[in-house]
């Protein structure tokens, strides 16, 4: 599959300003993938489809899930905000039909993040963050780091930041952000 043909099917799956969000995650990623050694145009596919499941509809949901047979967690469950990652990953599969492994992993562990994550998922995760039109307290603070050669440092930064806000918010932790964060504090040290 094209880029363009992935492009108009990812337009007819998100709205408008998700659909820029994507473009600017795949711009981002390429840059990153300059600086830090990374194949340009995987990472470019990577971003731009990362959020294709970020708008289903519930129905929808259930239809992929039982199609693909995907097996949701508790926290992930019901809850599109952390599954379209795991979702997305096998509609990337199996409607994108892209077979790259890379890829897939990419969107499936751009929420949550992972212990032990290759420079594709890196960098993916934290051009989700960090892309141009992305404006939270911090934000400045993460690029700074992602751009001048400390990615981990950057990725550890936005697992604490995460974990702070879950807490602030009296939500459920996934446990694959603490295993992120753990892996990478453990690495550093
Ligand atoms: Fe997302
Ligand atoms: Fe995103």
């Amino acid at each position: 599959m094209n880029l363009e043909i992935i492009s108009n099917k990812l337009k007819n799956m998100l709205p408008e300003r998700r659909f820029k969000h994507s473009e600017n995650v795949a711009k981002c990623a390429v840059k990153l993938s300059e600086i830090y050694g990374c194949d340009k145009e995987k990472s470019y596919i990577a971003g731009i489809i990362h959020d294709c499941a970020k708008y289903l509809e519930a129905k929808e949901v259930d239809f992929y899930v039982e199609k693909y047979s995907i097996e949701l967690d508790e926290l992930e469950k019901n809850n599109l905000a952390l599954s379209h990652s795991v979702i997305g990953s096998y509609i990337v599969r199996n409607e994108f039909n892209i077979d790259d492994e890379e890829i897939i992993n990419s969107v499936k562990y751009h929420t949550t993040g992972k212990a032990n994550m290759n420079l594709i998922e890196k960098i993916i995760y934290i051009a989700d963050l960090i892309e141009e039109d992305r404006n939270f307290p911090g934000v400045e603070n993460l690029r700074q780091l992602t751009y001048n050669g400390k990615l981990d440092e950057a990725l550890l930064e936005s697992f604490d930041n995460t974990i702070k806000f879950v807490i602030d918010n009296k939500q459920l932790i996934h446990p694959r952000t603490v295993e992120a964060r753990n892996y990478l504090m453990k690495q550093n040290n």
